[in-house]
């Protein structure tokens, strides 16, 4: 798709939902007409043995795609297995359905009775026939896939670790439980295969994406390679759980990364900013509504699926030349002052003090009502407030 396509699709999605700022489309004709056609992921793809190897900004990294796995492979690959996945949460569901959707042999272990269980049975599982109790879904499976919650993950352990036997792969969505086993105690067997595939999202969009014909993206890893067919498993099952792309990463880098990642720009980090912008606007006057749109609406709305779409440079090529300016001056600030405050968060994963903490909340038996009580809070803010009206004024929300 030439750029100019690109740019005039981007501006009538950003037009539908009729909230583009005038500053950010106003220059997209006139970008268009400057810059080349976009064809650089072309250019930086070399496919070799249905794998590619990819120039990500100089670093060559492999990448699997869903085509190098079709069902039929999938089909055959896991013919003689049972997959039991613990734990019918978030990713629970959505990969459970996903496996079972790609017809692959899949059950669900939950506590009986829990609200995982009644879930479950309204997704169509069937008691004794692909759901059971924990312990005797781990006892009928080949693979474990262990999808309970990280801190359940470590409550659990010291009872279904023996259930664990040498004929078994173990999985986990997450190096937490391993990567920290001097807090978590979980210490998987040395005897048997133990894999990761992380999706990058919320398991809502794993299964969403599968329906939609698409694919979340993933990373996989290898902790103990007991058969030499570790990595393969991974591979596969990273594409019968609905993935469509999938990159090698370690146990402990995808923790890292993951824990860092999810308190600074992908939620905490971003909150905190929002926040701070918005009190200043407030406090110089400012109205809500004005407030609210000039730090939330149009970064959501206009901005970021500009950065989503094509990038950073894009984003600042479609915006005006004062915009442009003034960003450009500002972001080494930005990036000067939270700096420090990255490379904190970064060692707070790094010593297991945030996985600490995490246990350390999520274990407690009112960590739901206290959960509740922190979101109330935000959720009462006048910003998220105001959020709510500005929403209800897209004409699509009418
Ligand atoms: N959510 C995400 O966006 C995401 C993304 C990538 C990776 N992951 C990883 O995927 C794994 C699963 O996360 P999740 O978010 O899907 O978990 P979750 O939604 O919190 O699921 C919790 C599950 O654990 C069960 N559980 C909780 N406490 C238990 C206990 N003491 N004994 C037995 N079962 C218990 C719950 O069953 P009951 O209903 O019976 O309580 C429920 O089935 C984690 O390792 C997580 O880090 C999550």
């Amino acid at each position: 798709m030439s750029f100019r396509t690109a740019s005039l699709q981007l501006a009538k999605v950003a037009a539908a939902r009729q909230i583009v700022s005038k500053r950010a489309l106003s220059v997209l004709a006139s970008s268009a007409v400057r810059r080349p056609a976009f064809n650089a992921s072309v250019r930086n793809l070399n496919i070799s043995r249905g794998i590619k190897t990819i120039n990500f900004g100089g670093t060559q990294e492999v990448v699997h795609e869903r085509a190098d796995w079709p069902r039929e492979k999938l089909l055959d690959y896991f013919k003689n297995d049972t997959l039991a996945l613990i734990g019918y949460g978030s990713q629970g569901h959505g990969q459970g359905l996903n496996l079972r959707d790609n017809g692959i042999n899949v059950i669900i272990g939950v506590r009986k009775n829990g609200s995982s269980w009644k879930a479950a049975i309204q997704d169509g599982w069937v008691p004794g026939k692909n759901l059971f109790p924990i312990e005797e879904a781990i006892k009928k499976g080949t693979y474990v896939m262990n999808l309970l919650s990280d801190a359940a993950q470590s409550e659990t352990w010291a009872s279904l670790k023996p259930l664990l036997t040498s004929d078994k792969t173990l999985y986990f969505s997450h190096g937490f439980s391993p990567v920290f086993s001097n807090l978590t105690k979980v210490e998987p067997p040395k005897d048997l295969d133990v894999i990761l595939v992380a999706p990058k999202g919320s398991g809502r969009t794993v299964r969403s994406l599968f329906k939609e014909g698409r694919g979340i993206n993933s990373s996989y890893a290898v902790w103990n390679d007991v058969t030499g067919k570790a990595e393969e498993k991974a591979l596969a099952l990273s594409i019968a759980i609905g993935s469509g792309y999938v990159y090698k990463t370690t146990f402990e880098r995808e923790v890292n990364s993951d824990l860092y990642g999810e308190r600074g720009c992908l939620m905490g980090g971003i909150h905190g900013m929002f926040l701070a912008q918005y009190d200043v606007l407030r406090e110089n006057g400012h109205t809500p509504s004005e407030a609210f749109n000039e730090t939330v609406e149009e970064a959501t709305q206009s901005l970021y699926p500009l950065i989503g779409a094509k990038g950073m440079d894009y984003m600042y090529d479609a915006c005006s030349t004062t915009a442009r300016r003034g960003a450009l001056d500002w972001y080494p600030k930005f990036r000067e002052v939270l700096k420090p405050v990255f490379e904190e968060l970064y060692s707070s994963v790094k010593t297991g003090a945030e996985t600490q903490r995490s246990l350390d909340f999520n274990s407690q038996p009112d960590y739901r009502e206290r959960l509740e009580e922190e979101l109330n809070v935000i959720r009462n803010m006048e910003i998220w407030q105001v959020g709510k009206e500005v929403r209800k004024l897209r004409p699509e929300n009418h």
